[in-house]
């Protein structure tokens, strides 16, 4: 049974300038993956220095001050956030959030590669469901898209997972002329293993080439219109304080949501903030600039400092993301790579 909710009733509000409450938090805990997919990184990356990582307690600080200031939401991401050693003591540390009531939910978004190992320990952290990148059910193709992801590592991931009583949502980024001809594999294959499926369009971020991009991009506005043309949709009203808007297929009853950055812009309802492994905190995934929040956190052993930057830095948060493919040119583009903030 879920235990009630015990919210003591003065918590602080993080509230944007646009009168939007930020309550989720996404922490990326390393730079790091062992896949390399083309939309999201170079083949040769350079990774941070492990010195400059903000070690788990420090995470674990940062993220109690978010909570005190009324983060529900803590989403860990990465690049991959199963490789960075310890991580499971960080969960375990994490999971006392949730037993006090502060936390509503404690999740991550991964590859797969490493959830046979990792699923138990998640259950027993309090983890209910989990994210699974997976843009492609055929071997060959999934090993060109991820450069050095292997298929069946991923599927026997996500078998662990559904066997240790995780609930698995596929993430899937529609790509042009890659996974266009699989949409209905990919959805049949979701309401057979009784899996949620989101598909989520290419993003310009990171060095990417301006064609190359543009090439990749398949407007899940097209998308919906192909499932319409097989199936009976009807659009939702559900919310998981993530950005996806649901549609449910009437034939099969499986949920499917479709994140739009694009083609229906969501930022008027932005509820998220993220931070990296080294103390960058962003405000907006679609513009670079960020605060430091390693050097309060640093500077005392006291949160005080740590959470007046916090607030402060949400006081600046951008109204949106400026990314554009229209006029057949690719604007509003960040620096950074998206492995930086884990999307
Ligand atoms: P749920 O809790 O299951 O709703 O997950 P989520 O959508 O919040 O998280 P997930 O890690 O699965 O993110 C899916 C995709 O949404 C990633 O590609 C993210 O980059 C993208 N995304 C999440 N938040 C934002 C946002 O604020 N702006 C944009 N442009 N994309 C976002
Ligand atoms: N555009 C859209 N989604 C992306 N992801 C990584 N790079 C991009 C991009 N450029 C996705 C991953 C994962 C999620 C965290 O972000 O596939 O599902
Ligand atoms: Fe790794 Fe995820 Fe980026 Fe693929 S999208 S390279 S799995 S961080």
């Amino acid at each position: 049974m879920e235990k009630p909710r015990e919210m003591p009733q003065e918590t602080p509000r993080l509230v944007d300038p646009f009168q939007r409450p930020v309550t989720y938090l996404r922490l990326s805990v390393t730079d790091r993956c062992d896949f390399r997919c083309t939309y999201c990184m170079a083949e040769n990356m350079t990774f941070l220095p492990k010195k400059d990582l903000l070690t788990l307690e420090e995470l674990d600080r940062i993220c109690s001050a978010f909570i005190t200031q009324g983060v529900e939401k803590l989403r860990i991401t990465g690049g991959e956030p199963l490789v960075r050693r310890g991580i499971m003591d960080f969960f375990g540390a994490m999971s006392r959030h949730l037993e006090s009531g502060a936390l509503r939910e404690l999740t991550l978004t991964t590859n797969g590669s490493q959830l046979h190992r990792f699923s138990d320990d998640l259950v027993a952290a309090g983890v209910k469901r989990v994210n699974v990148s997976l843009d492609t059910l055929n071997e060959e193709k999934f090993a060109k898209i991820t450069r050095w992801g292997r298929l069946p590592q991923v599927l026997k991931g996500i078998d662990a997972a559904q066997k240790a009583g995780l609930r698995v949502k596929i993430n899937a980024v529609a790509v042009k002329d890659f996974n266009q001809d699989e949409l209905f594999d990919l959805v049949s294959w979701c309401a057979e293993r009784d899996m949620d499926l989101t598909f989520i369009e290419v993003m310009p971020m990171g060095d990417m080439d301006e064609v190359a991009r543009l090439g990749q991009y398949w407007p899940l506005t097209d998308l919906r219109a192909e499932l319409a043309q097989h199936f009976t949709l009807t659009d939702l009203s559900d919310n998981t304080g993530g950005p996806a808007r649901y549609i449910r297929v009437e034939e099969t009853g499986q949920k499917i949501g479709l994140i739009q950055p694009l083609s229906h812009n969501f930022c008027e309802s932005c509820n998220r903030v993220r931070m990296s492994c080294t103390g960058q905190f962003y405000t907006c995934l679609g513009h670079d600039g960020m605060s430091d929040l390693r050097g309060p956190l640093r500077a005392s052993k006291d949160d005080d400092a740590l959470i007046k930057a916090i607030h402060a830095a949400i006081s600046r948060k951008p109204k949106g993301h400026d990314f554009d493919y229209s006029r057949q040119k690719v604007s509003g583009q960040t620096v950074r790579h998206m492995s930086h903030t884990g999307g």
